[in-house]
């Protein structure tokens, strides 16, 4: 399978390293035999149709800064027309972020989709913006859009959703969808005021670029709405959310909690069609009351009453593996539809 890489930060470097240490059993288990065509940073980009070498991609990329060193001679071709003009059979987009505009990952997703690429995205920006229009254009133009790592890193909590509790129907869903603010909770109950949490935060590289992102709630509001969609059937976006920070928790607000055996949690939560992200106190025997950087959702669903998926909500190598199952997952879908 030919695959353009759009962005190689953390998370892509993550994958040509998983990709490089488990080529051969994803040839032998799943038939996947991933050719990586071309790969883009901010500076550049490298081209092959024959395939990039990984190790020197990542060399490359280690010691000039820039995918873009791969080559002496350097392809002068801008995203745009890489993403319409090389041949290719799936693109992943791991640029930034961006919850504003939501580019230049939009525009990505949107020229793949066009350009008949399958796509897989970790960036939550655009499905928290436009969620449902790209579902539409990935179904007018019959590609296969995965999203896995939006939500949870690579804990599969939009897969446990929709495939494990499938047939049944979710009335409702609440959880911790992120680790920087659970984090700081969490030391806050260790006795450190909220700015040196946050600091410590910072030094452990827990935090965004932008606090704000993680602090108010924008973050944690961008994977509900991934998840209103995507679970619910609903068509939102993050501004349909009604969103609270934790900047306004002091420690006296986590000791009241704790003296009768509560925490303070920020909590995503959609229920009856109330979306919201706020602090909340829950009971520290509640199954999503979990610490650390650790996510955690507990699913309401009609029959079979409540079920909690928890696990690591961040990561380069965690959320590479959630490419790694999206990929599969294309490849399978590919498959049945060839059948
Ligand atoms: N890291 C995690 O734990 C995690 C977890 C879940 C989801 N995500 C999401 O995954 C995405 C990638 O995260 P990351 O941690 O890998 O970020 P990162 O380290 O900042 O990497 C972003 C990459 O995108 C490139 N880029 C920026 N603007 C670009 C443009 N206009 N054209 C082409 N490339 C561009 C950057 O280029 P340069 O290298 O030249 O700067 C960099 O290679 C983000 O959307 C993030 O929210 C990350």
């Amino acid at each position: 399978m030919r695959i353009i890489l759009v962005g190689f930060g953390v998370v892509g470097q993550s994958l040509a390293k998983i990709l490089l240490s488990r080529a051969s059993d994803l040839y032998t288990l799943y038939g996947i035999n991933p050719k990586i065509v071309a790969c883009l940073d901010s500076k550049g980009c490298a081209i092959s149709q024959a395939g990039l070498d990984l190790d020197r991609l990542l060399e490359a990329k280690l010691s000039k800064g820039t995918v873009a060193a791969y080559d002496e001679c350097q392809s002068q071709l801008s995203l745009a027309d890489v993403i319409d003009g090389i041949e290719a059979e799936l693109l992943i987009e791991m640029t930034p972020t961006n919850l504003d505009s939501a580019e230049p990952g939009l525009a990505n997703i949107i020229s793949g989709m066009r350009s008949s690429k399958h796509i897989i995205t970790v960036n939550k920006g655009p499905l928290a913006l436009a969620f449902p229009s790209l579902v539409e254009l990935a179904n007018h133009n019959n590609i296969k859009f995965r999203f896995s790592g939006t939500v949870g890193g690579g804990t599969p909590i939009l897969e446990f959703a929709k495939r494990c509790l499938n047939g049944e129907r979710i009335i409702s869903f609440r959880g911790i969808l992120n680790g920087t603010t659970n984090y700081i909770l969490s030391k806050m109950e260790d006795g450190l005021k909220f700015n040196e949490a946050l600091n410590d935060a910072k030094a452990k590289g827990y935090a965004e670029a932008s606090p704000s992102l993680d602090l108010d709630g924008y973050d944690a509001a961008s994977k509900l709405a991934i998840m209103a969609n995507w679970i619910m059937g609903l068509k939102v976006t993050i501004r349909d959310i009604k969103r609270e920070g934790i900047t306004g928790i002091d420690l006296s607000d986590i000791k009241n909690a704790a003296m009768n055996k509560n925490s303070v949690k920020l909590i995503a939560s959609c229920d009856n069609k109330r979306l919201e992200v706020k602090p909340t106190i829950i009971k520290k025997v509640d199954p999503i009351c979990v610490n650390g950087t650790l996510n955690a959702v507990t699913f309401c669903s009609e029959y079979s009453g409540d079920k909690t998926i928890i696990g690591r909500g961040a990561g380069g190598m965690e959320t590479a593996s959630s490419i790694v199952r999206d990929l599969i997952e294309i490849r399978e879908a590919i498959a049945e539809d060839v059948l």
